[in-house]
């Protein structure tokens, strides 16, 4: 094939591809690390370089040789989730040397607040405050032990801890209608909610007591047939319970 038959833009491509390539086996000889490959796909020397940091965390087992106290209250606690070093930050060289570093404590009243201050995203229950409103002026450790948190006394309103319902239904067409007409709820359910639990109503009964045709309850009441009415679906597919629209 002659030289002339070969489209002109081939030859400075050729030309771009072979520097190119030239310049790839370059950079693969200067700028890849000598260590690299030797284990894996990675660079040797980074395992060296990364035990060799100091270490800062201690971990709980290590606090426990000389603060058992605390430590077993703790694991008692609601807290008992918490690492010592969440709070009081890393804390090897203090254990390694509690003369010379005491680690800090969150005395403060915008610590606490990182996890209990209100934020709808967290779960259902979770106990938030509204920092603001919820005893100002006081540090937290007056009334709450950090090591081990309880309630200074349970709550009795069930608006302390499901204030999102509560507020719901005190709006609706049930504010007159108590939570324990629709809930059984055992009394340590308020000391230890996530151990004992309220029931739910689990048929229609709980609210033809009310609203059924012939039900004992007051005239301005409106009534359906119990039987018939929504079909074979339960009461609350259709209402909330905490706020019931009949105009849907
Ligand atoms: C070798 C024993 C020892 C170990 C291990 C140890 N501590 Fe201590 N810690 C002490 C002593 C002793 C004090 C009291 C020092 C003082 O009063 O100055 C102390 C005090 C403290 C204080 C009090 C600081 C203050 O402001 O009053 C905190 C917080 C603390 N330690 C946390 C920890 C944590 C967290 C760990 C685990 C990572 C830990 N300690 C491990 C011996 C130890
Ligand atoms: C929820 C955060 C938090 C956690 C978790 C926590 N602490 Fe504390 N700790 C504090 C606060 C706040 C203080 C200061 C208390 C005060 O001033 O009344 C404190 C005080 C201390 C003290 C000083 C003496 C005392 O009893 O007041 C020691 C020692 C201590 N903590 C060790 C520990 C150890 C060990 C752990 C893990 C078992 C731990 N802490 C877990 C927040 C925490
Ligand atoms: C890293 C997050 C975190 C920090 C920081 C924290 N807590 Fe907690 N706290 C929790 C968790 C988790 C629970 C357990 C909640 C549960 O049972 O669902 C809890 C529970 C509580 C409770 C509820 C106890 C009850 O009876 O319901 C109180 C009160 C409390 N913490 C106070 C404090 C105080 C005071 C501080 C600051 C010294 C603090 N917390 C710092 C995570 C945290
Ligand atoms: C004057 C005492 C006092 C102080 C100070 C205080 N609390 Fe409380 N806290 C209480 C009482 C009492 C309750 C029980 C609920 C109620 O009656 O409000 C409570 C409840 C809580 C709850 C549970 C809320 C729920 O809905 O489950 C959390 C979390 C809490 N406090 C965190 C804090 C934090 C964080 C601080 C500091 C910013 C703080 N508290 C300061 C007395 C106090
Ligand atoms: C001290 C705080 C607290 C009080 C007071 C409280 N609850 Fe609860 N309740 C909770 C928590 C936390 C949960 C979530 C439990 C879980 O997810 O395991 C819950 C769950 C529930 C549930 C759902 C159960 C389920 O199976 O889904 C109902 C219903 C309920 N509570 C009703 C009530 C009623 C009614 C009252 C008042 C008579 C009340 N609670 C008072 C904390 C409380
Ligand atoms: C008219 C009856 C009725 C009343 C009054 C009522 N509930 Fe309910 N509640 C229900 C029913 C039914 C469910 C189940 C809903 C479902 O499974 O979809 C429920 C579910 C719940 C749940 C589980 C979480 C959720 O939102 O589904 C909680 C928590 C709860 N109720 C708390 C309360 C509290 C607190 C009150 C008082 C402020 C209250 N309820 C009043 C009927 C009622
Ligand atoms: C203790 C009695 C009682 C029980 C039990 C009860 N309700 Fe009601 N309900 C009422 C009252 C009172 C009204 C408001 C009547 C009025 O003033 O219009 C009402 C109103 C309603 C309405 C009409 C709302 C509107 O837009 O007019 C619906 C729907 C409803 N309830 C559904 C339910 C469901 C579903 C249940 C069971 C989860 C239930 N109710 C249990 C007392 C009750
Ligand atoms: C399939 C959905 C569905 C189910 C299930 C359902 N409802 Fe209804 N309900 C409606 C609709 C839609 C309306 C409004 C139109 C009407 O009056 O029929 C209504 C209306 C009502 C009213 C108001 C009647 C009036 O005259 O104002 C009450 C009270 C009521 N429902 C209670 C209940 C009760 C109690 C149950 C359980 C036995 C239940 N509903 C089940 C859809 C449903």
């Amino acid at each position: 094939m002659k030289l002339s038959r070969i489209p002109q833009q081939v030859i400075p491509l050729t030309i771009i591809f072979a520097l190119a390539i030239v310049a790839l086996v370059a950079a693969r000889q200067m700028l890849v690390p000598e260590s690299f490959g030797k284990y894996g796909h990675y660079r040797a020397d980074a395992v060296e370089e990364v035990a060799s940091h100091d270490i800062s965390y201690a971990g709980i087992q290590v606090c426990n040789d000389c603060h058992d106290d605390i430590v077993e209250v703790k694991q008692e606690s609601y807290h008992r989730g918490l690492s010592c070093e969440v709070c009081h930050g890393p804390a090897n060289n203090h254990a390694e040397a509690p003369d010379e570093y005491t680690p800090g404590a969150p005395r403060g009243r915008g610590y606490c607040p990182l996890c209990h201050g209100y934020n709808p995203s967290r779960p259902v229950g979770f106990p938030q405050i509204l920092p603001k409103m919820h005893n100002p002026g006081k540090a937290c450790m007056t009334c709450h032990n950090p090591h081990a948190p309880t309630l200074p006394h349970a709550p009795e309103e069930c608006s302390a801890c499901h204030r999102e319902i509560a507020s719901t239904k005190m709006v609706s067409h049930h504010t007159t209608v108590d939570c324990r007409t629709c809930h059984t709820v055992p009394k340590d359910h308020w000391s230890d909610p996530r151990a004992v639990h309220a029931e739910k109503p689990t048929d229609r009964s709980t609210c033809g007591q009310c609203h059924a045709t012939g039900a004992d309850s007051p005239k301005i009441i409106p009534r359906i047939d119990i039987e018939t009415h929504g079909g074979r679906y339960l009461c609350w597919d259709c209402h909330y319970p905490h706020h019931p629209e009949a105009t849907l």
